[in-house]
């Protein structure tokens, strides 16, 4: 039996009855009710309660603090998995057999490399560009060298172009980095894995030189990568989706994703995290900061989000890792600052009773200092995966008979019917 919501407006209206299908009304079934003859429509600024699409791909519940990967546990991929293999599963929607790994490696391996021309293209951003900047224009250019990729209801055009970005994003962010010059490009290795390349493009010395990281610095890395992956419709997924549903491009649509991840209330806090521990400074200054936060002169950064109201599991696993990768690197002092926040913050009513938890963002900077990794490559380090989960979400899109082209409605709130006064007649 379906369930339905029965609605009416006024007591001497005929009731309407609105069916409800996994939890949620289809807001265009409000059109069946009238409001001073016009169709009933609903408001919500910032999605806070309206599904945008239906998806098979990650699964949340905020208040249980579980994140599955095509119903897989994060905690056991982070463990058990490569981010190769949950590249696999989040596009195919299964865990790929040896075999099939080892294909895909193959294929990712072999679509490494960008156009001498790219290069070019890169060498001419200023020296001191936002790398977030230049990875959002340079993805976005990909697309005049693979124009065949808007030719999307051709499913091995999809496969081929979606595999390429992944490929390359690694290379992208280097150069994006390097940006030639002081720093000269340092070529893809295809002896290494997709980790231990990207480190290896950004700290190589020289072509001739070895990077040697050690692997289990590179396997922190890809813990991260892995948390980092998909994390269902957030705010640069949704940007992906609306921008594919115009019948666009991979490129285009994730160079739309990389600039929603670069703000610091998404991808960008971890960026924000950092530079606020280091503003903060010493241990003693952490209560007037908190003061500040909670008299909403300054926001946490790294805590609060709008679906975990619960610690975020990722920042969980990321919180061990912290003190693994320490115990290689040494400890950053700024550690400890970041522990004694959170620490207050747990205990602290105003961040109790908003449910505000450690984010992923919180503890992942850390880990990227110690990796030698600069500040602002921060938030690039998060699409460099992430780039994986806006292209599985880009796939289901496409091939979804219910996506539509993205266009919500307004409440339009402006003059209407003005007559035009002429410049030389405004006073
Ligand atoms: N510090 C202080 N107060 C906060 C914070 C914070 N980080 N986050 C939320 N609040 C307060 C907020 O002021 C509001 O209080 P009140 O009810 O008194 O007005 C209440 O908590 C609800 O917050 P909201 O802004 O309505 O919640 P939202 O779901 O719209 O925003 C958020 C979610 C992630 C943008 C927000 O928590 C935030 O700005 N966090 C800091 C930035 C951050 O760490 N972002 C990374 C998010 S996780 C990874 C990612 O998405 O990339």
């Amino acid at each position: 039996m379906t369930d339905l919501l029965l609605l009416r407006r006024d007591p001497s209206d005929d009731e309407v009855a609105i069916p409800i299908t996994d939890g949620t009304i289809k807001a265009p079934d409000l059109r069946k009710i009238s409001v001073d003859g016009e169709p009933l429509a609903s408001y919500d600024p910032g999605y806070m309660n309206t599904a945008s699409c239906r998806s098979a791909i990650t699964f949340i519940d905020g208040d249980a603090g579980i994140l599955e990967y095509r119903g897989y546990r994060i905690a056991e991929l982070a463990e058990k998995s490569t981010f190769m293999e949950v590249a696999y599963l989040l596009l195919k929607g299964e865990l790929p057999t040896a075999a099939e790994l080892a294909e895909w490696e193959a294929t990712i391996t072999m679509h490494r490399a960008i156009p001498d021309q790219l290069k070019t293209l890169l060498s001419g951003f200023p020296h001191d560009a936002h790398p977030m900047s230049v990875l959002m224009a340079s993805t976005a250019a990909f697309y005049t060298f693979y124009p065949d990729s808007r030719n999307f209801s051709d499913p091995q055009a999809r496969a081929l172009n979606i595999a390429r970005l992944i490929a390359k994003m690694p290379t992208l962010a280097a150069f994006a980095y390097r940006k030639g010059g002081a720093k000269p490009y340092i070529d893809p290795d295809d002896s290494l894995g997709y980790s231990a390349n990207f480190l290896s493009m950004m700290f190589r010395k020289g072509e001739n030189s070895k990077y040697d990281p050690d692997p289990r610095l590179v396997q922190a890395l890809e813990v991260l990568f892995i948390l980092h992956a998909d994390h269902e419709q957030n705010c640069s997924t949704t940007a992906v989706r609306a921008v594919a549903s115009s019948g666009n491009d991979p490129y285009t649509a994730c160079s739309a994703g990389i600039g929603a991840l670069n703000g610091p209330l998404h991808g960008g806090a971890n960026e924000a995290v950092l530079r606020m521990l280091r503003e903060i400074g010493s241990l003693d200054r952490v209560p007037a900061f908190i003061e500040a936060v909670k008299g909403g002169e300054r926001r946490m950064m790294g805590f609060g989000h709008r679906v975990y109201k619960n610690y975020d599991p990722r920042a969980a696993i990321i919180k061990r890792a912290v003190e693994d990768v320490f115990a290689i690197t040494g400890v950053n002092p700024l550690l400890r600052i970041a522990t004694e926040l959170e620490k207050i913050a747990l205990e602290d009513e105003y961040f109790v009773s908003r449910r505000l938890y450690p984010n992923v963002d919180f503890y992942s900077g850390l880990i990227y200092e110690a990796l030698g990794v600069p500040l602002e490559m921060f938030t690039v380090l998060f699409a460099i995966p992430r780039t994986v989960g806006w292209l599985a979400q880009y796939e289901e899109s496409v091939v979804d008979p219910e996506t539509k082209i993205a266009r919500p409605k307004q409440i339009y709130a402006g003059h209407r019917g003005r007559v035009y006064v002429p410049v030389a007649e405004r006073g």
